[in-house]
């Protein structure tokens, strides 16, 4: 395994970064900053029966960086910000950051912290009111979350499975898992010393029609793990599928799930990742899908949600666009609109199958000894998956389809260990037809139009150009 990591440039041992302040210092300087952690708002918001708002966003200069935060903050008043980092720091290549930051810090998606360092961190966490939270995507982000700490930021997303597998071709799980590990510890050492770290997990995965009991699955994974090591706010994400009932069934289920499987001193929080999948190209197509995410976050119950902007299709957003998207989010927290219902019984019975589900797969992998092995040897044999995964280490031979009704469901389950029950009622729901009525010649077809479901919703040409 060592070899393939020197490949990978990934190293088994332990990695510290030089220069760094104690972790006693940076707790201290957390505590004396005189903003609220990502935690309290979370906390504050589900208190209050709000939705938490925050974007994505990350440019490769230091000035650029905190302009673009104040311009966030100034128009779109998040209650939570983001650095989201350059792919060069993910896959920890930091000296090609490094001259990409000499050369052309245009060039680079996003912000390289641990290049730029903990100084200039804080001081673009100083430059702003609202907590921050480091989005990534590394299999291993050991150096990056000790530069995290250092600059005072109190959320980082991720997980050894669900940053490796929708990211990495060939990062061995048992390597992600460990160095994910190694982060959760330092959030259990953060809380003994009175800071709480939250932990976003990414359930949104590969994104695209991610069947709601897998997204969960790896989520409870993850977080038993994390919880394991000491992590006390976990903030469980999944990605909006776009039909409302099993959308907030699968939020409400982060609540379930959290009371059967975490201890009770782990403060859980569901967030929702406004729809990842193929966004409609036209302005107020694309807005409408922002508002409708909003509203299943508020009827979800959600904590937290990630927004998206009218230039979803096209790429990064800018500015401008970024503090739209989240003025327009946040028009479905007012109280004006607490009159709008959902079907209480079918949420239920979404809720009920989802959970069902989530155990069949789930608990076959909390029986093993050690938890990591457990879910090594499950994903080697397939009875762990998640669809269209790059990775080698994932089987991906699960199918996802939209049901008549647009909710996702499995076509084809692969090595999942979900019971007859389960698999004859995803089967029924499919064999109904549809989105809409309409027909596909053949698989490709019909998953070509599944993930083009909104521009098709929307009467625009697909990714494709197909329009049916
Ligand atoms: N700034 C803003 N958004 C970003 N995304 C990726 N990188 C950045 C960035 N640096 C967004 C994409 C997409 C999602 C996967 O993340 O635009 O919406």
């Amino acid at each position: 395994m060592t070899a393939d990591l020197d490949a990978l440039g990934l190293r088994a041992e332990a990695v510290t970064v030089p220069g760094l302040p104690s972790l006693e210092e940076s707790a201290r300087y957390i505590t004396q900053l005189g903003k609220p952690t990502a935690a309290e708002v979370l906390q504050n918001a589900r208190l209050a029966g709000r939705v938490a708002l925050q974007p994505r966003c990350g440019v490769g200069g230091h000035q650029e960086m905190a302009a673009l935060l104040a311009h966030l903050e100034r128009e779109g008043r998040p209650d939570i910000l983001t650095l989201t980092i350059d792919s060069h720091t993910r896959l920890c290549r930091f000296d090609n950051a490094a001259r990409a930051l000499k050369t052309d810090p245009r060039t680079l998606n996003g912000y390289p912290l641990v290049t730029h360092g903990f100084e200039r961190g804080r001081e673009l966490n100083e430059s702003v009111a609202a907590p921050m939270e480091i989005r990534h995507g590394s299999p291993d982000p050991r150096a990056l979350f000790q530069v995290s700490v250092a600059s005072g930021i109190t959320s980082f997303e991720g997980g050894g499975i669900s940053y490796n597998l929708p990211y990495s071709k060939d990062v061995p799980l048992a390597h992600s898992l460990a160095a994910w590990s190694e982060v959760d510890a330092v959030c259990g050492e953060l809380a003994r010393l009175g800071t709480v770290v939250d932990r976003e997990l990414f359930g949104t995965l590969t994104a695209v029609l991610v069947p709601p009991s897998i997204s969960l699955a790896v989520s409870v994974l993850e977080a038993v793990a994390a919880a394991a090591e000491g992590v006390r706010c976990i903030s469980v994400s999944y990605p909006q599928s776009g039909h409302l009932t099993q959308d907030v069934a699968a939020l409400r289920a982060v609540h379930e799930l959290a009371a059967r499987y975490l201890p009770a001193e782990v403060q859980t929080h569901a967030v929702l990742h406004e729809f990842m999948g193929v966004f409609p190209r036209e302005r107020r197509h694309a807005e409408q899908l922002i508002f409708f995410g909003a509203l299943t976050a508020r009827l979800g119950g959600a904590s937290k949600m990630i927004t998206k902007t009218y230039q979803e299709a096209f790429g990064i957003p800018d500015a401008e666009a970024n503090a739209a998207g989240l003025r327009l989010a946040d028009i479905a927290n007012s109280s004006l609109l607490s009159f709008i219902p959902v079907d209480e019984e079918a949420v239920a019975e979404e809720q009920r199958w989802i959970c069902r589900e989530v155990a069949e797969i789930v608990e076959p992998v909390l029986a093993a000894r050690n938890l990591h092995n457990g879910i090594v040897t499950a994903f080697a044999a397939g009875r762990l998956d998640i669809p269209f995964s790059a990775s080698r280490h994932a089987h991906s031979a699960i199918i996802p389809r939209r049901d008549f009704e647009g909710a996702i469901r499995y076509q084809s389950h692969g090595n999942l260990p979900l019971s007859p029950e389960s698999v004859a009622r995803n089967e029924r729901l499919l064999a109904v037809g549809r989105p809409g009525g309409t027909s596909a010649e053949d698989l490709f077809e019909a998953l070509q139009l599944d993930i083009d479901y909104f521009p098709q919703l929307f009467g625009e040409a697909g990714a494709n150009g197909l329009l049916q």
